[in-house]
């Protein structure tokens, strides 16, 4: 018997499916745990906007229509936010949606992507090659820039990185941009966007211009607090945007997702009050990580990157005390796992599971 496996790239046949955070839904099936946290997938602890559910509640009655396959008035409006002409947005069924149509466009057998070995899973997945590096836990620029060789064609960099919350600075962004050869796309994958305070944190879409090939990405998964909706979106040159198009399935986006979007987008208030409780959360956690004595990588994002021993153990009897957090040997840091920052409460029974945990 013919296996599909023999019918596709060897790269691709080798894969692993992307593992995420285990479902609230499924620890309850397994477990029989009533009221589980979950503080693994770096969500809005929130929840949506108001605006974003009143705007799905009323969009409800419409469900028989298809979407507007162009997602155009989500575009307008991102890119009224951003001051850039419609032509040069994107929208997608998540930011992931656009990493995979860039490996689908740009990689083939023997053309290359680099990043680094510790950012997020799909850009291996997306690319089904692997490379690139670290310095410490922050992206070293300079060292990325030197593995660019003539076979490669995309560069991702998440900024801040998932899942070590480090960033990239001014300075070496621009140094690395005058670097990179023009036949390269630039990916500035900047999912946690919102949550950085640093003013040294370069906004990629500053450097866009009609020479080099930069894509930036942006999600509503996040501070927007619509991850179960799947809505992210591109800025980029027109003639990447074109292509975007041309291999997208023709109704990415759902009218739910893009009228959630619409609505969250202005939500300012919603917005402060998400950035308050994971500054509170933040500095709560790593005060308490500090008296516990466990390291953690200090983070511009909305989760933490911490070391715990044997990361899987830990992971595993936390689930047990009915607190999810996410493992991390699939990212290179077996010793670590990484803890998204939750509400109060949330923060305060993560604490107290794991000094119990740890005590064992
Ligand atoms: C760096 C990074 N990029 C992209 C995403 C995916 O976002 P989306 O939900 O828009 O697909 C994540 C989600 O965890 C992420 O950490």
């Amino acid at each position: 018997m013919i296996k599909a496996q023999d019918l596709v790239l060897p790269s691709v046949a080798a894969l692993a499916p992307y593992e995420p955070g285990k479902p609230i839904e499924e620890l309850q099936r397994e477990l029989g745990i009533g009221e589980p946290v979950k503080l693994a997938s770096n969500e809005n602890p929130l929840g949506p906007s108001p605006r974003a559910i009143e705007a799905i509640k009323a969009a409800l009655p419409e469900l028989n229509r298809y979407p507007d396959g162009a997602s155009y008035e989500l575009r307008e409006k991102i890119a009224a936010r951003h001051k850039v002409g419609t032509e040069r947005v994107f929208a997608a069924s998540g930011s992931v949606e656009v990493i995979n149509l860039l490996g689908f466009l740009f990689l083939r057998p023997g053309l290359n992507a680099v990043y680094s070995e510790h950012s997020f899973a799909i850009y291996p997945l997306a690319t089904a090659t692997a490379g690139g590096t670290l310095d410490g836990y922050a992206h070293d620029l300079d060292a990325i820039a030197a593995m660019i060789d003539a076979n490669t064609r995309i560069v991702f960099l998440g900024n801040p990185n998932n899942p070590t919350g480090t960033i990239y600075r001014r300075a070496e962004w621009k140094r690395f941009l005058a670097r990179v050869p023009e036949h390269v796309v630039i990916v500035a994958d900047e999912a946690y966007f919102g949550f950085v305070r640093d003013p040294e944190y370069p906004d990629s879409l500053d450097d866009h211009d009609d020479q080099r090939l930069i894509v930036t990405l942006r999600t509503f998964s996040k501070i927007f607090g619509l991850a179960g909706i799947r809505v992210g979106y591109a800025v980029a040159r027109p003639d990447i945007i074109q292509m975007l198009h041309n291999v997208r399935q023709p109704f990415n986006v759902t009218s739910l997702g893009q009228v959630a979007a619409i609505a969250g987008m202005d939500d300012t208030a919603h917005i402060a009050r998400t950035l308050q409780v994971n500054a509170e959360g933040m500095e709560y956690l790593e005060a308490e990580f500090r008296r516990l004595g466990i390291g953690f990588v200090p983070s511009h994002a909305n989760f933490l990157l911490v070391e715990v021993g044997d990361g899987r153990a830990i992971y595993d009897r936390l689930l047990r005390a009915g607190v999810i957090v996410r493992p991390m040997n699939g990212y290179g840091y077996p010793h670590h796992v990484r803890i998204s920052v939750g509400l109060p409460e949330e923060n305060r029974r993560l604490i107290a599971a794991l000094s119990a945990v740890l005590e064992e």
